[in-house]
């Protein structure tokens, strides 16, 4: 793993896309203490403070089609979660943190990790795939329109995680996931740990879709990352990250 360190950047997405132009290898990090215009999900900015937060775009080679390039968000999901979960074991924290999907990490109800990936293409097929992730570690203060929805490691366990070692652990967890992604080109034997730690897993969800809105009640993934739901009068459906979001119905899980 090569690891490139900024103090500051725009955003560590964009500095990866020209990194991977430039012919950047499998698993280069770009990372920065802050970034002057970190991205979210659907055009939203990702407030990048310096000092307290982790950012950083893994950039990553794999040969499948195009198609299944957004399942990679869920491998990063699964893995931040999982190096969080041994954390928060090893800290005897009772918040634990779970997934909203399909790549929301949440601790106590709120967000504490975000990820945006994106893909750079080469005669239809992928050059490479991005995966941005920003994590809030330290104590922060969030804008009114988040203080209900965002959180930060320090407020839910009390304790200031080193980012050198958050990233290292993570890259290390995503690798491992990654291998058993790639075997199958699927989610079929990553969704059992998947579900496990999905927050919407038997809740229901208001689910969102360009058309409209509808309600019904989350299962689980299956092996393609697309979301069960089952519905009120009797039917079901599975939803596709990059069409649909959801919400809850009390709230933000
Ligand atoms: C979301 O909307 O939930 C996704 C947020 C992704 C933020 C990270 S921070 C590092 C990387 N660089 C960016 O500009 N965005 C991602």
């Amino acid at each position: 793993m090569i690891v490139h360190h900024f103090e500051e950047i725009d955003s560590t997405n964009e500095q990866a896309k020209r990194e991977v132009a430039q012919g950047a290898i499998h698993e280069t990090v770009i990372r920065a203490d802050s970034q002057t215009a970190g991205k979210g999900r659907r055009g939203r900015t990702w407030e990048s403070p310096k000092g307290c937060n982790l950012y950083f775009s893994l950039i990553v080679r794999p040969d499948i089609v195009p198609d299944k390039a957004s399942m990679l968000t869920l491998v990063m999901a699964l893995a931040v979660t999982n190096v969080l979960e041994e954390i928060s074991e090893g800290k005897k924290a009772t918040c634990k943190p779970k997934i909203k999907w399909p790549n929301d990490i949440v601790i106590n109800g709120r967000k504490v990790c975000g990820i945006l990936t994106e893909l750079t293409l080469k005669e239809k097929a992928i050059d490479a795939v991005i995966i941005g992730v920003g994590i809030n570690v330290g104590k922060q203060k969030f804008g009114p329109e988040l203080t209900d929805k965002a959180t930060d490691m320090e407020t839910e366990w009390g304790i200031r995680l080193s980012c050198d070692e958050l990233l290292g652990n993570i890259i290390n967890a995503f690798r491992q996931y990654y291998t058993v992604f790639l075997q199958k080109g699927s989610f079929e034997d990553l969704q059992e740990e998947y579900n496990r730690l999905l927050i919407n897993r038997g809740r229901e969800v208001c689910v969102l879709e360009p058309s409209g809105e509808y309600r019904g009640i989350a299962t689980g993934i299956n092996e393609k990352g697309e979301l069960h739901i089952r519905l009120p009068e009797g039917g079901e459906t599975y939803i596709y990250a990059g069409e649909v979001s959801v919400r809850g119905i009390y709230g933000y899980v």
